[in-house]
């Protein structure tokens, strides 16, 4: 999480938590600041029992629909992470949009991801793992994606074996000089 840019100040979202298995570790860095929403309320209690187990807190654990991110938070926040999730969004430009309007000015997006490997390939505990061969992105296709809904491609981290991370940041409206004519 640290080699993705979550630092302690910093108010993050983890969009899709599952069972918490980031958002514990986030909540630690961040002294509880984080957010996890996701939709299914038996993954929401399952994350609330990991954060607890891991000594940590949260803002609030929120059972909703991604699609819906800034309309359920009180304020903006200055990092959104989702994991192992974007690959199956319908509407993925929608999401990303979604998510920068949650965000602070130059706030944060981070998208981890499987890479597209053969899912024969990716084998964890002696069995194959992770979505679908087609369902897989490249860092390119993500990029391909983000980028046009106003942000900017910070870096590709990998996170060996399998996964890599693609850090977005919002780019900032460019002020047109003659407006302040
Ligand atoms: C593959 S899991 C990933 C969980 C976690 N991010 C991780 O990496 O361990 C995908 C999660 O997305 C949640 N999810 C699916 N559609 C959603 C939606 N529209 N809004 C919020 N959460 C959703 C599911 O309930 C599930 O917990």
């Amino acid at each position: 999480m640290r080699s993705l840019g979550v630092a302690p100040g910093l108010a993050v979202v983890d969009l899709c938590c599952g069972d918490g298995y980031f958002t514990a570790p986030l909540a630690r860095i961040v002294e509880g600041k984080v957010y996890g929403v996701d939709i299914d309320p038996v993954m929401l209690e399952r994350t609330r029992a990991e954060v607890e187990r891991a000594g940590a807190t949260v803002l609030d654990l929120i059972c909703a629909d991604a699609r819906d991110l800034p309309e359920l938070l009180p304020g903006k926040v200055d990092y959104v992470l989702i994991a192992n999730t974007f690959h199956g969004v319908p509407d993925k430009t929608a999401m990303a949009r979604a998510v920068a309007a949650a965000l602070n000015p130059s706030g944060q997006f981070a998208i981890v991801n499987w890479h597209p490997l053969p899912r024969e390939r990716t084998v964890v505990l002696g069995k194959p793992r992770g979505p679908k061969t087609e369902m897989r992105m490249s860092p390119d296709d993500v990029r391909s994606i983000v980028e046009p809904v106003d942000f900017t491609l910070e870096r590709v981290v990998e996170l060996p074996p399998f996964h890599y991370a693609s850090v977005f940041r919002v780019v900032e409206a460019q002020r047109d000089p003659s407006f302040l004519d």
